[in-house]
């Protein structure tokens, strides 16, 4: 698309959300056109916030089925609609809630913690939610000692490494990150020997012991922004190369590796933003049954205030 038409089509799209009073929330991964567009780019646990204090009607969210589910949980007052309904994510997609609750009859009564990139069935049996973000805080913050995770198994065991706690795992990973090994992260460093190498906690424990920085995706932005390097390997989807280097126009940005990237969260293009605010199609609500349920554990994770 030629540069003219993407800044007619996002100043057509921000006239349209005005009009129906509509927050436009995207997730730091997703393509240039769109974070531009956006009210707020953010990580997780940001965007679960936004969309828990914002006072607009309607909240597009440009990311994946489950972060539109998170924010219909924590807002059933406003419309939240998804851009692309075949946007899912392939870990979300690695655990349901009757093989969970299965696991949960066949272990002692302990807590379980369910990363967001969940969904709301799977929430609606957990403690406590958490986030990249916020993870090992949120495993600190239990009373126990011993507690099953899920559903990625690099998170559980990044956890388990910070908190020195019994962390029963669930086998669910999220391939963009799992694609990326210690050889890969070898070369990159072969390749540019000046750069700080940061990894996403949904990385192989492997991959992880070589990093300098552990963070979610905003707490990297905001490490690149503040450090006084100038040269970083990011070892997370590429989409976050975008905000960092538009941040940081004189440092330096390198793919831990070019297969790191989520189709998924590259689906929603502006036409689909502007088609859904025309017409107001792609709802996700969630029953009130597994609402209620699932909140308790968003909602205990957005009360730890971290
Ligand atoms: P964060 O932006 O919360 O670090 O999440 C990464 C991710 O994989 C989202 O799908
Ligand atoms: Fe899911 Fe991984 Fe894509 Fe995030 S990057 S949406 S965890 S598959």
């Amino acid at each position: 698309m030629a540069a003219e038409s993407t800044t007619t089509l996002q100043t057509e799209i921000k006239a349209l959300a005005r009009k129906r009073n509509a927050l436009i929330l995207a997730h730091n991964y997703q393509p240039p056109a769109i974070q531009d567009l956006a009210d707020l780019c953010g990580d997780s646990l940001e965007l679960s916030r936004k969309a828990a204090q914002t006072d607009a009607d309607i909240i597009v969210f440009c990311g994946v089925h489950f972060m539109a589910e998170t924010a219909s949980i924590l807002c059933p007052e406003k419309t939240v609609l998804l851009p692309r309904d075949d946007a899912g994510c392939l870990m979300a997609d690695m655990i349901t809630a009757e093989a969970l609750q299965a696991r949960i009859d066949n272990l002692p009564p302990m807590p379980v913690v369910t990363y967001v990139n969940s969904t709301a069935d799977v929430k609606a049996l957990s403690t406590i939610c958490c986030t990249s973000a916020n993870a090992v805080e949120v495993v600190n913050s239990l009373a126990a000692d011993e507690l099953l995770m899920t559903p990625d198994r690099n998170l559980a065991m990044y956890a388990a490494s910070r908190t020195g706690k019994k962390i029963h795992i669930w086998e669910g990973y999220c391939p963009t990150h799992e694609w990326l090994t210690a050889d890969d992260v070898h070369q990159a460093r072969a390749a540019h020997p000046d750069a700080v190498f940061l990894a996403h906690p949904e990385c192989r424990p492997e991959v992880l012991a070589l990093a300098d920085v552990i963070a979610s995706t905003s707490g990297m932005l905001r490490h690149v922004t503040a450090a006084k390097e100038t040269a970083f390997i990011v070892g997370t989807e590429k989409g976050l190369l975008h905000p960092m280097q538009k941040a940081n126009p004189d440092k330096r940005f390198y793919p831990a590796a070019d297969k790191m990237i989520c189709a998924n969260m590259k689906k929603i293009q502006l036409e689909d933003v502007r088609r859904c605010l025309e017409t107001m199609t792609g709802e996700v609500r969630v029953p009130e049954a597994i609402r209620l349920p699932a909140l308790q554990a968003v909602r205990a994770m957005v009360e730890l205030n971290l």
